[in-house]
């Protein structure tokens, strides 16, 4: 099975730099026109100029390839629509979205500033919001549709020291769980990389021969797989350094306790049969894992 996207019509949002750079780079390579987004301002959100993205169209029409550079702030809703609307009048479709922008504000929780906090959730949850709905209804209407967000082991696992970062890259997967279920139908399909990379978000934080090991380029064939044609959905893949894993949200069995018992002290008494992680599954809806519960709840009572 060979994966291409030739006529593909794919937006790759923070792709001036690091991981959407490669992306960027790799969709091209694979004959689809590239929308190269991204604001080119700063590791913390700050500045701004257009210079990031016109250098990897730069570099994507010297070997051959179609792409045009945008300039937008996906925060802001007005350059989005205008993101999205340039696209389509260049090339009249959006058929890949990789929400992939992103900034980093790092301090301990006690040290935040609430509007540190909000400016990273923004970027990281808004922004793949407002750029996942200009391209939505485009992609309802086509029937066809292929979003990747991004997140990080920092939402998956947490991290010190990143609680805003952590909470807007846990959110992703929310949006991406629900959207799963609406885009279904229309052809849309919706997954999620959490990857690991030296780019210049990492590179102070890296052990030399860990960011020898981890360059952009080992996490790119996760987010072309998650974008092809034959992608799944709902998938979040793990990457790093060539080495990929799924991840996912379990639950253990749901264990009935009587009225008559119950009490935090029988939970607590409870909890290693409770939480028995043997007999995990994965839910596919909100609706199967209240099913069970009921069907257990109400056999019991
Ligand atoms: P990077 O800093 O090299 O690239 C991020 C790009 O997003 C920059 O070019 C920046 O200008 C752009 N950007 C930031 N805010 C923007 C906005 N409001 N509108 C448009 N563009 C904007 O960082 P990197 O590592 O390539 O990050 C890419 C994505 O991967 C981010 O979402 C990041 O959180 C995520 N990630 C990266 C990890 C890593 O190990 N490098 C780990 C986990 C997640």
């Amino acid at each position: 099975m060979s994966i291409n996207f030739q006529d593909r019509v794919v937006i790759v949002t923070g792709a001036g730099s690091g991981l959407g750079r490669q992306h960027a780079l790799s969709f091209a390579a694979r004959g689809a026109k590239v929308v190269v987004n991204d604001f080119g301002g700063n590791r913390d959100g700050t500045g701004g100029s257009s210079e990031a993205a016109l250098a990897v169209v730069e570099e994507i029409r010297k070997s051959g390839g179609i792409a045009i550079a945008n300039g937008a702030n996906v925060t802001d809703v007005l350059e989005v629509k205008a993101l999205v609307e340039q696209t389509v009048g260049e090339f009249g479709r959006v058929d890949v979205l990789v929400n992939n922008a992103g900034i980093l504000r790092d301090k301990s929780f006690s040290k935040l500033e609430l509007q540190d906090f909000a400016a990273v959730v923004n970027v990281h949850l808004q922004g793949s919001v407002n750029c996942t709905k200009a391209v939505w209804d485009i992609m309802r209407k086509q029937e066809y549709g292929r979003i990747v967000m991004t997140a990080s082991a920092a939402g998956l696992y947490g991290n010190f020291g990143q609680a805003n970062y952590g909470a807007a890259k846990a959110a992703v997967i929310g949006l991406m769980n629900v959207l799963h279920q609406e885009g279904f139908k229309s052809n849309i399909r919706i997954n999620t990389v959490a990857p690991m990379a030296t780019t210049r978000m990492t590179e102070d934080l890296l052990p030399p021969a860990a960011k020898q090991a981890l360059v952009p380029e080992r996490v790119t064939p996760a987010v072309l797989f998650l974008s092809s044609e034959d992608a799944p959905s709902k998938m979040i893949l793990s990457a790093g350094g060539g080495a990929f894993a799924a991840a996912a949200v379990m639950e253990t069995a749901p264990v009935y306790i009587p009225d008559t018992d119950l009490s935090p002290e029988y939970i607590a008494q409870q909890i290693g049969k409770i939480a028995d992680w043997t007999t995990a599954v994965r839910y596919e809806n909100a609706d199967q894992e209240i099913k069970r519960f009921l069907e257990l709840v109400l056999s019991a009572r």
